[in-house]
């Protein structure tokens, strides 16, 4: 029997609740299947790590999962330490070095679940976002000089590859002919940004033409939110720089009902390192310790894990047990208005999944 080794890291705030509850969900799906097991590697880095090792995670921190099958992460942020430091501490080491250059973003309104979008049926939001992950805005190139001093300047340097960019739209163009409707969004900004926005357009019309088969169209991102608000039957994939899907993300997962919900996968496609798996929300301290944290969008992560690792009727089973739970509004934690935990809602999922005898 197949065992798949996951590097478990729920990171900070309310990431080890759900990471917690992500890995039973995990274990009792693979014993239902019968056909492959979890193996659990948990490795406790953060915040906490960093007060008492002045860092997010050990030296060789990823040489301890580069072999792992994929890995599951909570969520890095931590009250005392600055923004930055845990970010580039801990994700974007591991997503960088690790080539995860495809961020893959689905959002859709699930059964039971209510849209801010009064007019939208839940069939007419059915989006994936494809942020590019390895460069652009996030390329971390920059520098501060005279700080202090009234002379004082900064830069935040976006770098844009062919290399780059052609791989993500590749990567988005196949997404989009995967799916039913064939249709990708491809978001820019060339009319204000006129070199890095300008090639990105271009590279897109090019690779454009390696898919005949997919219609696409070009979104400035700006107008880009208003569609997503009034016309948000008119989309289906959509392609987007590292920053502009960062923003268009949390905008489709409030349309999609909570953040609490939102799932994403960090791949490295060609597979020659493990693929990331977690949810978007953060480690919202307001509400860490409470035990109320929505774990939806890390048991939806597990989904997407379970497509990556090609067990695609398993990652089928526990989104009809996610569905199954989302529909029945006492299985809804505050995020969603509800009053219900984070250990009933795992418990329902859990039992979904065992009376589910398809
Ligand atoms: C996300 C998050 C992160 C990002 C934060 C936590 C830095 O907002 O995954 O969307 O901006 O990449
Ligand atoms: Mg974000």
């Amino acid at each position: 029997m197949r065992t798949y080794k996951i590097a478990a890291i729920p990171g900070d705030g309310i990431g080890t609740e759900v990471v917690d509850a992500g890995v039973e969900v995990l274990d009792a799906l693979a014993k239902r299947e019968g056909t492959f097991a979890f193996h659990f590697d948990h490795f406790a880095w953060g915040g906490e790590y960093y007060k008492k090792h002045g860092r997010m995670m050990p030296e060789n921190g990823r040489d301890l999962i580069r072999h792992h099958d994929a890995i599951l992460f909570g969520s890095a942020g931590h009250p005392e330490i600055p923004d930055h430091i845990t970010l580039w501490g801990l994700r974007l080491a591991i997503c960088q070095p690790f080539d995860q250059y495809a961020n893959v973003r689905p959002t859709r309104i699930l059964p039971g679940i209510t849209s801010p979008l009064r007019a939208v049926k839940d069939t007419e939001l059915d989006w994936v976002i494809v942020r590019e992950n390895s460069e652009g805005e996030y390329a971390g190139v920059g520098g501060r000089v005279h700080q202090g001093s009234p002379l004082e300047a900064a830069t935040d340097v976006a770098i844009f590859t062919r290399a780059g960019v052609e791989r993500v739209m590749r990567f988005a163009f196949g997404l989009a002919r995967s799916r039913p409707r064939k249709l990708l969004t491809v978001v820019t900004k060339s009319n204000a940004q006129r070199h890095a926005m300008v090639m990105w357009d271009e590279i897109a019309a090019e690779i454009a033409r390696e898919f005949p088969d997919v219609t696409s169209d070009k979104m400035l991102v700006d107008a880009m939110t208003m569609r997503m608000v009034i016309r948000p039957q008119s989309l289906d994939t959509i392609v987007a720089t590292n920053l502009h899907a960062d923003i268009l993300s949390d905008l489709a997962a409030a349309l999609a009902g909570s953040l609490g919900i939102a799932p994403t996968a960090n791949l490295n496609p060609e597979r020659n390192f493990p693929s990331m798996f977690e949810p978007i929300h953060g480690s919202a301290f307001d509400i860490m310790g409470k035990g109320i944290a929505n774990p939806v969008g890390t048991f939806w992560s597990g989904v997407m894990m379970l497509e990556h690792l090609g067990e695609n009727a398993a990652g089928r089973r526990l989104m009809k047990a996610i569905e199954r739970v989302t529909v029945d509004p006492a299985l809804h934690t505050p995020d969603l208005g509800g009053s219900a935990n984070t250990r009933k809602v795992t418990d329902a999922v859990i039992s979904a999944i065992r009376a589910d005898n398809t």
